[in-house]
């Protein structure tokens, strides 16, 4: 039983026990894993707490919103690197990877590039994104999330702006390797942590892709679940496993473990603990499963902060789950 559950003394000795263990980054390189999470850099400006425990617990950064297609050129050929710029600037200050999240994605694109643009005009918008973005953070961004989502819930490809292109999805890993030939370049997707249709669509791609010699180095895993997730239930580990043969580099992109159903608050938190636990077990037990990054870290500002995902509270307290993926990251 957590220290924590013997009341206000034993959250003071658990929160203690927490700050006097080595930081999650440091545990998790003993491990040879990068620990990373979602950001928002504002609030690298704003409070000084996010910032704070953002340095000291992970080994990895990723923008949660600054680096997508609308937030890096709201209209054509003019870009805003600001909030990327600062992100990128606290991560080399901090020594911490970068995942760049993300080239081509159905979502959060600007409006403009809802305009009906030939194929050529295309191929020079696809263009002229990736090689400005990779292009500015070349050798500072160690692996870009290149597609995202492409494969739709029904497993199929999804309808997209890109679309008049048809080729869209290879031209972008192509585009991408041009401009930083030293970036990984990963495929992300959700829904896709265990056996079925659309990991089983996802597989198909990537191997096609792999056969036809278009650069890409790896897949992220996004696992936005709840409380009730089982990896073993879903075959997780035999799913990572046929993308390792691939030859693909393994990443936990975007997790976090929505709190669900009527039972007791301590109860819902040891379940949330349980599977970060158990995910983490699986990226461990995989040797291509290289990074573990959380969409988030603090309670407060998740982007599904009403059912509470993360392993901070809204006070930047640890939560069962911190300890728990410290636990598991201490096992041998
Ligand atoms: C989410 C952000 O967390 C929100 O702040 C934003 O409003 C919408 O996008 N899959 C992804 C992420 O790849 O980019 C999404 O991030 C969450 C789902």
């Amino acid at each position: 039983m957590p220290l924590w559950r013997y009341g206000v003394v034993g959250l003071f000795a658990a929160i203690a026990l927490a700050q006097s263990a080595p930081p999650l980054r440091e545990l998790a390189e003993r491990r040879g894993i990068l620990i990373g999470a979602a950001v928002e850099p504002n609030l690298l400006v704003e409070e000084p707490r996010y910032a704070q425990v953002l340095a000291r617990e992970f080994s990895l950064v990723v923008a949660e919103n600054v680096m997508k297609w609308g937030a890096l050129q709201t209209s054509r050929g003019q870009f805003n690197f600001a909030a990327a710029d600062l992100l990128v600037d606290f991560a080399q200050k901090h020594k911490q990877a970068i995942r760049g999240h993300t080239l081509v994605w159905h979502q959060q694109l600007p409006r403009w590039m809802y305009g009906n643009f030939s194929r050529s005009e295309m191929e020079a918008i696809l263009a002229e994104h990736i090689r400005t973005v990779v292009g500015r953070y070349k050798g500072r961004i160690a692996y870009w999330d290149v597609v995202n989502e492409a494969i739709g819930d029904d497993a199929r490809l999804r309808a997209t702006p890109f679309d008049v292109l048809p080729d869209y999805l290879e031209r972008a890993f192509r585009l991408a390797r041009q401009a930083d030939p030293q970036a990984k370049l990963f495929y992300n997707d959700y829904g896709a942590e265990g056996l079925g249709p659309k990991s089983e669509a996802i597989y198909n791609l990537l191997k096609s892709l792999k056969e036809k010699g278009v650069p890409i180095d790896g897949v992220g895993f996004q696992v936005h679940v709840d409380q009730g997730f089982s990896p073993q239930r879903v075959g997780m580990a035999e799913n990572l496993e046929r993308f390792a043969r691939l030859g693909l580099e393994i990443h936990i992109t975007e997790m976090d473990v929505r709190l669900v159903g009527g039972q007791p608050q301590a109860e819902r938190l040891e379940a949330q603990a349980r599977v970060y636990q158990e995910v983490l077990q699986v990226c461990l037990r995989q040797p291509r499963c290289k990074v573990f990054t959380l969409w988030g870290f603090t309670d407060a500002y998740s982007w599904r902060a009403a059912s509470e995902p993360l392993i901070f509270d809204d006070r930047y307290q640890p939560k069962p789950a911190y300890f728990a993926l410290q636990r598991t990251l201490q096992q041998p």
